[in-house]
């Protein structure tokens, strides 16, 4: 009895883990947010964030280094992803949106990003520290240390509590 409950769990991890795999979201960059998000009363997150080192992180190479992906899968999204999944997204970007909130396909639509929950389930993410220690690590030939408050706060994009 046991053998056999135990086949048909390992079955259905195998379908779920397969459907999973066929939910893959792409990228869209940046220009498809800003849509959205560039209004100052909703707190202009594209704005903020086109001023930032992270859209200005391929400046940050030169020469030769723009087409080494040892320093492009961390200076921008384009290369640190899958290549099969760019939808719309450009290399110039440097690091954008996506690498932190999650590809937009699926949670683009005004409907789905209204529902936080509903987004998630699409692939938006909420990023964490976690998420910063990817490319903010020894890795880096320019490590300057990370500290995630101090470092949070200079790129701090929030929505402005409604008065
Ligand atoms: C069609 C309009 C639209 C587009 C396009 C759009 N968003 Fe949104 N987004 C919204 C709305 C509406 C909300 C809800 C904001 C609110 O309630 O104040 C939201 C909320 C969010 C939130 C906050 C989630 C939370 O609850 O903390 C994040 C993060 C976000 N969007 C990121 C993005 C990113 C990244 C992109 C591009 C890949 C994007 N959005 C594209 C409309 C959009
Ligand atoms: C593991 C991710 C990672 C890799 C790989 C990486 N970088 Fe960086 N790079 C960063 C981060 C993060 C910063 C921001 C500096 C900081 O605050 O630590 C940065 C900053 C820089 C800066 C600005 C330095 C300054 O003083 O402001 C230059 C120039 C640079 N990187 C060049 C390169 C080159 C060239 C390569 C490839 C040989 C490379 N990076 C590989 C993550 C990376
Ligand atoms: C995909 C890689 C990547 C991720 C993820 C990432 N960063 Fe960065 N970050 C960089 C690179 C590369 C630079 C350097 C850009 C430059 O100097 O041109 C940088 C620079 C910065 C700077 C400017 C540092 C300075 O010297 O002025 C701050 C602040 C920062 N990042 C905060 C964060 C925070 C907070 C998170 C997480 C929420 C985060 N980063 C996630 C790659 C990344
Ligand atoms: C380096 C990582 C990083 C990048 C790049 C980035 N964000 Fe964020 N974003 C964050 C973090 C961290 C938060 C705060 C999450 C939380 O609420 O805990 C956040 C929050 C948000 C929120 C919710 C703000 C609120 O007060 O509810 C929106 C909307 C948003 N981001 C949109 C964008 C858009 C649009 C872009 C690109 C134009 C972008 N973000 C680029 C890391 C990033």
């Amino acid at each position: 009895m046991l053998r056999k409950s135990s086949i048909l769990v390992l079955f259905l991890v195998f379908i779920a883990g397969n459907a999973l795999q066929a939910q893959e979201y792409e990228y869209i960059g940046a220009a498809k947010c800003k849509m959205c998000h560039n209004k100052p009363t909703t707190g202009a997150q594209y704005k903020i964030w086109s001023e930032s080192k992270h859209a200005k992180a391929m400046d940050a190479l030169k020469g030769d280094e723009k087409n080494d992906p040892k320093c492009t899968k961390c200076h921008s999204t384009y290369a640190s992803v899958d290549e099969s999944l760019i939808a719309t997204l450009k290399m110039e970007e440097g690091v954008s949106c996506e690498s932190c909130h999650g590809p937009g396909s699926g949670y683009k639509s005004n409907t789905v990003m209204k529902d936080r929950n509903k987004a998630i389930e699409k692939g938006l993410i909420i990023p964490t520290e976690e998420t910063c220690l990817k490319c903010h690590n020894e890795e880096s030939p320019n490590f300057k240390g990370f500290n995630f408050d101090e470092y949070f706060k200079k790129i701090a994009h929030p929505v402005p509590a409604d008065e």
